[in-house]
């Protein structure tokens, strides 16, 4: 069955590459080494196309989508959510002896200001090595670095856990053949994921990453935004990351 929506965009894609083709004279053998490439995704694990588009694409799809947004910047979820996060009250699991403490605090609020009574938040990020939980041998279950947590009357919450590291995306398949091809890495700059739901307000997915940290200017998906990058404060010794949520209505 036609559908007019799939036409109009497919149709638009199909003219700029076109376009782009014609732009850089691409030849017979070049065109027939990018049919190889992506033929390459036959066989491949199954993450890679995901992947592949994600890396470049993901990312504008939140910028469309805060068009039509007036509260807090979303950005992408990525492949490491877990929505059986354990609960949690003020801290996630975190490996004992590793890592530097830090303390994500703030409120979760609708646009006019108003505190939201239990609101669910999820909270995941990487080890201080740059890995998930339930992804590699030495955390088999889900639960390091991860959890959610319900406000209160007052939308506020504090969870302590400890300061996340730079990561690279997969990058032993065709995905990253192609950001080598093309001079580029698969860095991403560390950072905190977050998730927000409640009846009042609409899903609200996005993360948070730290002023002058690695990559945060070359973050090989594009995700950062201004709006993400956050300034840290200390509080008796402790990192301190304040991230304030403003949702929009659902
Ligand atoms: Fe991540």
């Amino acid at each position: 069955m036609a559908n007019n929506r799939v036409d109009a965009v497919v149709g638009d894609i199909i003219e700029a590459v076109r376009n782009v083709l014609d732009k850089h004279d691409v030849t017979f053998p070049e065109y027939r080494a990018a049919v190889a490439f992506l033929a390459q995704y036959n066989g491949a694990a199954p993450y890679e196309i995901p992947l592949g588009l994600d890396m470049f694409f993901n990312a504008t799809i939140h910028d469309i989508e805060m068009k039509n947004r007036k509260g807090s910047v979303t950005a992408l979820e990525g492949p490491y959510f877990r929505d059986e996060a354990p609960a949690v009250k003020d801290r996630l699991k975190v490996l004992e002896g590793k890592g530097e403490p830090m303390i994500i605090e703030g409120t979760i609020t609708d646009l006019s200001g108003e505190p939201l009574d239990g609101a669910e938040l999820w909270i995941w990020h990487s080890d201080p090595d740059g890995f998930y939980s339930g992804f590699v041998p030495y955390m088999p279950e889900a639960d390091y670095y991860r959890g959610v947590l319900k406000t209160g009357p007052d939308g506020a919450y504090s969870v302590r856990t400890s300061v996340p590291a730079p990561y690279t995306i997969p990058h032993d398949g065709p995905s990253g053949a192609l950001l080598e091809a093309m001079g580029r890495h698969p860095w991403r700059p560390a950072h905190i994921h977050f998730k927000v739901r409640h009846p009042k307000v609409l899903d609200h997915i996005t993360q948070s990453y730290f002023q002058g940290g690695s990559y945060v200017d070359d973050d090989c998906v594009e995700g950062v935004r201004p709006d993400l990058i956050h300034t840290m404060d200390e509080r008796d010794g402790v990192k301190v990351l304040h991230k304030d949520f403003v949702l929009d209505p659902a």
